[in-house]
């Protein structure tokens, strides 16, 4: 009896650890800089790194405020629910833009404050970073931040940080099912 109450446990756990649980909340980032390349954009299909497909834009693409002005970059998840257990969270982000994502930082926090205030799960090193990755956190928290301080250069120009998240999935147990009232921003 204990033995398959184990078993039984354990395929719930394996299968609950799988959810993408970006459904439970909303996205914000710092400024949109074309109409469909708001927030929400990377929380929603295609899983991809596709930026565009004629008029159809399917990442993110915040402002970005050019040198000597430089702002940092930000995109911000917000769970509806109080916290939620992240496992890990998978990005996507712009084809052939790796010099844009070169520095990111991604926080799990419990405030919306900028720059965030949280634990960090992951800071990018020297050299450019995989456009595609799967970056482990294990922390309970209310907000997924990507946080972007570092410029990149186009046409021989500095024009600060840039965010250009095509997907994002953050994964963990999911706990409630539900969200009991719906986010604006
Ligand atoms: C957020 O708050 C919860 C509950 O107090 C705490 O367990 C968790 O460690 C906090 N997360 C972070 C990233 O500080």
């Amino acid at each position: 009896m204990l033995f398959v109450l184990l078993i039984h446990a354990t395929v719930l756990l394996t299968i609950t650890a799988q959810k993408n649980l970006t459904p439970r909340g909303q996205a914000s980032q710092t400024g949109t800089l074309r109409v469909n390349s708001n927030a929400i954009s990377a929380i929603q299909p295609p899983i991809s790194n596709t930026f565009q497909n004629g008029d159809n834009i399917y990442c993110t693409h915040t402002t970005g405020y050019y040198v000597p002005n430089p702002k940092p970059a930000w995109w911000m998840f917000e769970f509806c629910f109080e916290s939620a257990y992240i496992t890990d969270i998978q990005i996507y982000y712009r084809e052939g833009q790796a010099e844009r994502m070169d520095g990111f930082k991604l926080y799990v926090t419990n405030t919306s404050t900028i720059p965030p205030d949280g634990y960090l799960c992951y800071e990018d090193g020297p050299g450019l970073p995989s456009i595609t990755q799967t970056i482990p956190c294990n922390q309970l928290g209310k907000y997924v931040i990507y946080y972007d301080d570092k410029g990149s250069f186009h046409v021989n120009r500095d024009i600060g940080p840039i965010v250009e998240l095509c997907y994002v999935a953050i994964n963990g147990p999911l706990w409630a099912s539900e969200c009991s009232f719906v986010l604006s921003k």
